[in-house]
């Protein structure tokens, strides 16, 4: 009833000044009747009771006017942070692709000059075998050594190159590559591997993203987590592509930004550009999961399963 009058107040100001006149003429009959008291002690009531409805009412009205300072600010801050957030994905993803390309660029370079800078320093030592054939067997000791340490020079060119550059990631696609870095994983370290990859094929970029995810988190692996198991995954559910890298290491807080790392932050950056979601589960004493999920959007073209 009180908040019904109130809106009456608040919508139709002039309400409080007619009530005040009708009550004066309903006064003024009474007191033509003779209940000069009972007239008086309503009249006081009446003009109380406007009073306090008409203050109630300018308090109500400046408490929605303050809501909707505090909610205009607050869209505007919301609109703010998408806006901020579109920016830094596109940024990111400006970033990552000029590191790919700048990869691509390194990888080239080493492919060529280091290469051929190889290639004659191999002739040149074949040169020179052939003319110490037989004699000087102190030199020809040296030399077999100096083509050694060339060799080794060239498998390391190799691995840096398919680091920059991994080429089974474009030349035989995704699970096969995936199933390349899980292998030499295993060569590597003493951790157990265990693979569970689906023959996908995704859209190159997606491909690229989910491979890099899976090489930092792998790396990760290496560097912190003490691990035994790694259990990395690569599936077609439903209604995305899933990606995950398990570990049952030492674990730690996702909630804990650590200063100058960039590799989760970067990782959720670019799922989060190819439209996906980045799940970062762990903590200390229980390992760690990443998962990542992509829309389907992502699947190459039909038909393009990795045969692998
Ligand atoms: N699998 C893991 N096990 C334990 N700790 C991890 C693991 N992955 C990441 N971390 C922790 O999270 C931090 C952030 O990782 P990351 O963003 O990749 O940065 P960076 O590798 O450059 O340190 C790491 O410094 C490490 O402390
Ligand atoms: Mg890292």
């Amino acid at each position: 009833m009180a908040t019904n009058l109130l809106s009456v107040l608040e919508r139709r100001p002039f309400t409080a000044p007619l009530v005040v006149v009708t009550t004066v003429l309903l006064l003024f009959l009474l007191a033509s009747e003779g209940s000069y008291s009972v007239a008086a002690l309503s009249a006081a009531s009446l003009i109380a009771l406007v009073l306090f409805l008409r203050q109630t009412a300018a308090l109500a009205r400046q408490q929605r006017e303050a809501q909707q300072l505090v909610q205009s600010a607050n869209d505007r801050l919301q609109f703010d942070v998408t806006q901020r957030t579109a920016q830094l994905t596109d940024l990111t993803q400006h970033l990552q692709t000029a590191r790919e390309d700048e990869r691509n660029r390194l990888a080239r370079e080493l492919h060529d000059e280091l290469g051929s800078l190889l290639t004659s320093a191999r002739l040149d030592a074949a040169r020179i075998k052939s003319r110490l054939a037989g004699s000087a067997p102190d030199a020809q000791e040296r030399l077999a050594h100096l083509v050694e340490t060339l060799n080794s020079i060239g498998a390391m060119k190799a691995r840096i190159i398919e680091n920059l550059r991994p080429s089974a990631l474009t030349l035989l696609g995704l699970a096969t590559a995936l199933q390349i870095l899980c292998r030499e994983f295993t060569e590597v370290s003493d951790i157990e591997v265990h693979c569970a990859i689906e023959p996908i094929r995704l859209r190159p970029n997606a491909e690229l993203v989910v491979y890099r995810l899976v090489q930092e988190a792998v790396n990760n692996i290496t560097k912190y987590a003490q691990a035994r198991n790694v259990w990395i995954k690569l599936a077609l559910n439903q209604d995305e592509v899933q990606a995950s890298v398990r570990d049952d290491g030492i674990g730690f807080d996702p909630h804990t930004a650590t200063r100058a790392a960039y590799g989760l932050v970067g990782m959720r950056f670019r799922v989060e550009a190819e439209g996906g979601t980045l799940a970062i589960e762990s903590s200390p004493g229980q390992g760690a999961l990443i998962l990542m999920s992509l829309p389907v959007s992502t699947l190459a073209a039909a038909a393009a399963v990795d045969p692998l």
